[in-house]
């Protein structure tokens, strides 16, 4: 089958359109020719050789896709050949063909395109395990999003407004990518390159306000974090884009107002866990994905040919929501 392959032979690598082995399914998984499949932050550390696939995934780049069963193995008993389905993939949906567990798939909706349907798979996954289970976000409380724009920012922010009526805040870079949160339910929109987040919540919300804080930026947001967190409340880590290192750290708020921080990655979680994850967020949102209360947020569509322009559009945060490949 034809694949983006990495070429490392230049000063940067780059994807190339290469030759690649078929996958074949194993007894329980489907063959997939693949519709679209989506970008993903991994994505381009895995190109740089920062982010290598866990042990038995494709080293093919790719965490999702939208496809066509093209067919299954000896113990599929959910799905066959025909059936548009999409789904979370370890590796391997930057190519013609993927393999996927039939658990980790997920039946498309009729009126959903293979574009939307490749849009949702990691970062509402990821959201929903980060907002309902990790944070246990409870109906009417209050959550900060950092990287409210974000493909996951973005999905948490619906998740958030449909499933727990929360009163939301974000941070993003820009007035516009503010105001595409403030369309999906955000209410108080902080942009971090001009505000202090913990400042504008103090003043907006009052001091020790938050019950939930998603965050993908860390260390810089460390003590702003602690200062406006509630008693009881959480903090969920899914990235460190801004830095790992905390200066002056302190455990005594943590103490004092019981917090609960996590930290958690998706892609190294097993097939058992990422299955239970995706039944119960399919139960829970599918209807309302077909009511388009809940939907994507595309911010744009590339042939996968043109997939470097779709990397340079991401690494340089240009993108609000989601960067689809499609073509292959
Ligand atoms: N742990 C997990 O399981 C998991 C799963 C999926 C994704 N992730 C991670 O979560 C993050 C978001 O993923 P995504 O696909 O939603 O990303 P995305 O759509 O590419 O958005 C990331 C946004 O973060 C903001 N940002 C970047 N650097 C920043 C900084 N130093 N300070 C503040 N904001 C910054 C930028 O928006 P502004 O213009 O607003 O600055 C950027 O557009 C990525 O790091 C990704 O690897 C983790």
């Amino acid at each position: 089958m034809k694949a983006l392959l990495v070429d490392n032979s230049g000063d940067n690598p780059v994807m190339v359109i290469g030759e690649h082995p078929d996958p074949e399914p194993a007894d329980k998984e489907l063959l997939v020719k693949i519709e679209a499949t989506a970008l993903n932050r991994a994505d381009l550390l895995q190109k740089t050789g920062k982010y290598p696939p866990p042990v038995g995934e494709s080293p093919i780049l790719g965490l999702e896709m939208a496809g066509v069963v093209e067919s299954v193995g000896d113990g599929v008993t959910k799905f066959e050949k025909g059936d548009p389905v999409f789904g979370l993939l370890g590796g391997g949906g930057y190519a013609e063909y993927c393999t996927i567990h039939e658990d980790l798939a997920m039946p498309m909706p009729e009126a959903f395109s293979f574009e939307e349907a490749a849009a949702i798979p990691e970062v509402f996954l990821t959201a929903f395990q980060a907002v309902i289970w990790l944070a246990e976000l409870d109906e009417g409380e209050t959550i900060l999003i950092h990287a409210g724009a974000s493909g996951v920012g973005t999905a948490a922010i619906q998740l958030a407004e449909l499933l727990r009526n929360a009163r939301i805040a974000v941070t993003a870079g820009s007035d516009e990518k503010l105001e595409l949160c403030r369309s999906l339910g955000a209410r108080l929109l902080i942009n971090y390159k001009r505000q202090n987040h913990s400042d504008i919540i103090e003043a907006e919300l009052g001091k020790n306000s938050v019950n939930v804080i998603i965050d993908f930026v860390g260390s810089p947001y460390w003590h702003d974090n602690l200062k406006v967190m509630a008693m009881d409340s959480r903090l969920v880590y899914l990235a460190m884009l801004g830095g790992a290192t905390v200066e002056n750290m302190s455990i005594v708020p943590i103490l004092r107002k019981r917090l609960t921080i996590k930290g958690s990655t998706l892609r190294n979680r097993n097939t058992a866990y990422k299955a239970r994850l995706t039944k119960e967020f399919y139960s829970n949102t599918i209807n309302l994905f077909k009511n388009v209360k809940l939907s994507p947020v595309i911010d744009s569509v590339y042939d996968w040919k043109d997939v470097e322009k779709a990397h340079s559009r991401m690494e340089n945060n240009q993108n609000a929501g989601k960067i689809v490949l499609n073509g292959m």
